[in-house]
């Protein structure tokens, strides 16, 4: 989603600026922008599309030591060069770049700013002009900037240049993330520490209801109310090789490759020196007190929440809910005596998830969130974290974050039905070695799965997934996989399901993909497909070894049967991503998507 850099020191702001934007280009956004702050104007250069465009419109004849940048994923106003960011006041002095939504803007707009001619559609601009009219008022740009923020309802991420004012970056942030990066003689702003690690690894953490000045030597942190507040940096532990793609022709496929490492790196971190779970003692209390588990997640986390819930329960007997982050905000169901949270996310950045944390916090129930970035926002504010070691994931399509998901869940579960004292003849980290090879096994594949995609999804206009019991949950990350890089209309369905209405759309040719994994449902699955079969469709069976019978398309070494989701998955993100290159779509970055989805 949106993206914020901004940088003040001594050096080319503006080539600082557009590499920090280069590498926030993966969350998705949809327009992009610089101002540079020189000593006579502040410069606005701004497109509709890629960074590239960017890049070229900016004048490389400017020098400016100052500056701001944003990618913008349009809320509110088109997608085009008006609406993109940076905004300016009526008079230029001042210039913003916001991540987030003003929710209460046209009220700010009506009772303030009834005289302004606005240029843009935003919400955004209502920031900057306010900015402007309560410095008119003080004559004090840190008082006008205290005041607006002090208005907005919703969500902000803020940087702010006064053009009048000596070299100062304002910035401010609610709900929405912001870091301030240290440097030697420079100071930087970003909405993700990815885009600063150019330049530093040092960072400082921002907290909503404060106003915070970066100067090139100084960072000054305030609370609303002026108390000044001191906060020790952290340092960044990306390897800035993670982040780029090396010889892959796309983030996706690098990930997909990296997940047999991600297994071997999970069980290193989840293993002590007697080859036993290794878990925070908290979290292991958390999961002894608690009488049901409810999992919070959305898209391909959710999808993992389905698959967590079959091993709390079945390995460790724990009664367990998965919901839909944003339903569960709307529509909280009845909690039981003991409720323990678990929210699972990637990036740890998810506003639905974010919105059900705050009530869970403002109830008193812990909260344990299970994420790929453990300083992100969900694990600040959560009792516990669980991390889910799977290095920076760029591509938006989830991969290797969704198996590592399933990997520390099954830990999570073994270590609890443990605790409680359970008999269990399961090994996961052993099991999860298995999984790692056999996934290597399966990336070593592809060009059998490339073939899959071309014979299937080259040409169709819809495809089917099917599966029982855990193949449902797999079948239904494979078709959001399918549909948002190939957007081949594609569906996740129970086996089972399939009589009771959806088999109305299976004509000559519509691709089935169906997951034979389980040996309890083997022959119902199989009667499912020939059902379909009978209709016309073209049914692509993927089994694993031991369950393996002619004909089937893809098979797939041997691991425990509660573990092929994470076996099982890699065939469906392969066979995706194939369908995708074929298809000639954008597969690291699709259409009105975005990495990380940080509004509700
Ligand atoms: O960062 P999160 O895990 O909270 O993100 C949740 C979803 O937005 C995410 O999984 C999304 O569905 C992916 N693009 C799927 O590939």
């Amino acid at each position: 989603m949106c993206g914020i850099v901004g940088y003040i020191g001594n050096d080319d702001a503006k080539e600082i600026l557009l590499t920090g934007l280069e590498k926030l280009e993966y969350r998705g956004y949809d327009s992009a922008g610089v101002a540079v702050r020189s000593k006579d104007n502040t410069d606005l250069f701004k497109v509709k599309g890629r960074i590239a465009t960017l890049r070229e419109a900016v004048d490389s004849n400017v020098t400016a030591t100052t500056g701001i940048g944003h990618t913008r994923w349009a809320t509110h106003g088109q997608p085009n060069q008006t609406n993109a960011h940076p905004h300016q006041s009526t008079t230029g002095r001042f210039t913003l770049v916001h991540n987030g939504v003003v929710e209460n803007f046209q009220e700010l707009k009506d009772e303030y700013l009834s005289d302004v001619n606005f240029v843009s559609e935003t919400d955004t601009e209502v920031i900057v002009q306010l900015m402007e009219r309560f410095e008119k008022d003080t004559n004090d740009t840190l008082e006008a900037f205290r005041r607006t923020i002090e208005l907005l309802h919703g969500s902000y991420a803020l940087a702010v240049l006064d053009h009048d004012a000596e070299d100062t970056v304002y910035v401010a942030k609610n709900k929405s993330p912001l870091l301030v990066g240290l440097g030697d003689n420079f100071n930087v702003v970003a909405s993700d520490s990815m885009a600063m690690l150019q330049v530093t690894d040092q960072f400082v953490e921002l907290m909503d209801e404060e106003v915070v000045l970066v100067t090139k030597d100084h960072v000054k942190i305030q609370k609303l109310n002026g108390e000044e507040v001191t906060r020790e940096p952290f340092t960044a532990e990306i390897d800035a090789s993670d982040i780029e793609k090396g010889t892959y022709p796309h983030f996706m496929l690098k990930e997909i490759d990296e997940q047999p490492f991600v297994m071997r790196k999970i069980i290193q971190e989840y293993q002590d020196e007697n080859d036993q779970i290794k878990l925070d003692q908290d979290v292991r209390q958390a999961m002894a007190d608690c009488d049901r588990v409810y999992i919070i997640a959305a898209g391909t986390s959710y999808h993992a929440g389905l698959i967590g819930k079959e091993f709390l329960e079945k390995i460790a007997q724990v009664p367990t809910e998965v919901h839909i982050a944003s339903e569960f905000s709307y529509n909280m169901p009845l909690l039981s005596e003991k409720p323990l949270f678990v929210f699972i996310s990637q990036s740890g950045e998810t506003a639905d998830l974010r919105s059900v944390l705050v009530e869970v916090n403002r109830l008193g129930h812990p909260a344990l969130t299970m994420t790929n970035v453990p300083g992100s926002t969900l694990s600040r504010e959560s009792n516990y974290t669980l991390h889910l070691h799977a290095g920076p994931e760029i591509a938006v399509a989830s991969t290797k974050a969704y198996t590592a998901q399933m990997a520390v869940l099954v830990i999570l579960a073994v270590d609890t039905a443990r605790a409680k004292g359970l008999t269990l003849d399961f090994d996961p980290l052993k099991e999860l070695a298995i999984v790692g090879n056999a996934m290597e096994a399966l990336c070593d594949q592809k060009d059998q799965l490339e073939k899959i995609a071309q014979e299937y999804l080259q040409t169709t206009r819809n495809c089917f997934f099917i599966g029982r019991g855990l193949d449902y949950f797999v079948g239904l990350e494979g078709a959001l996989k399918l549909k948002e890089i190939s957007y081949i209309q594609a569906e996740g369905f129970a086996g089972g399901e399939l009589k009771h209405g959806t088999i109305a759309l299976i004509e000559e040719g519509t691709p089935v993909i169906a997951l034979a994994t389980q040996e309890h449902v083997s022959s119902s699955i199989r009667s499912n497909v020939s059902e379909v079969v009978a209709r016309g469709a073209n049914a692509c069976i993927i089994s694993p070894e031991d369950l393996y019978k002619e004909g089937d398309a893809f098979t797939f070494s041997d691991v425990h049967p509660l573990l092929t989701p994470l076996a099982s998955v890699v065939t469906l993100q392969l066979i995706s991503y194939y369908a995708a290159l074929h298809r000639d779509c954008d597969v690291d970055k699709p259409r009105n998507l975005a990495k990380s989805v940080t509004v509700e």
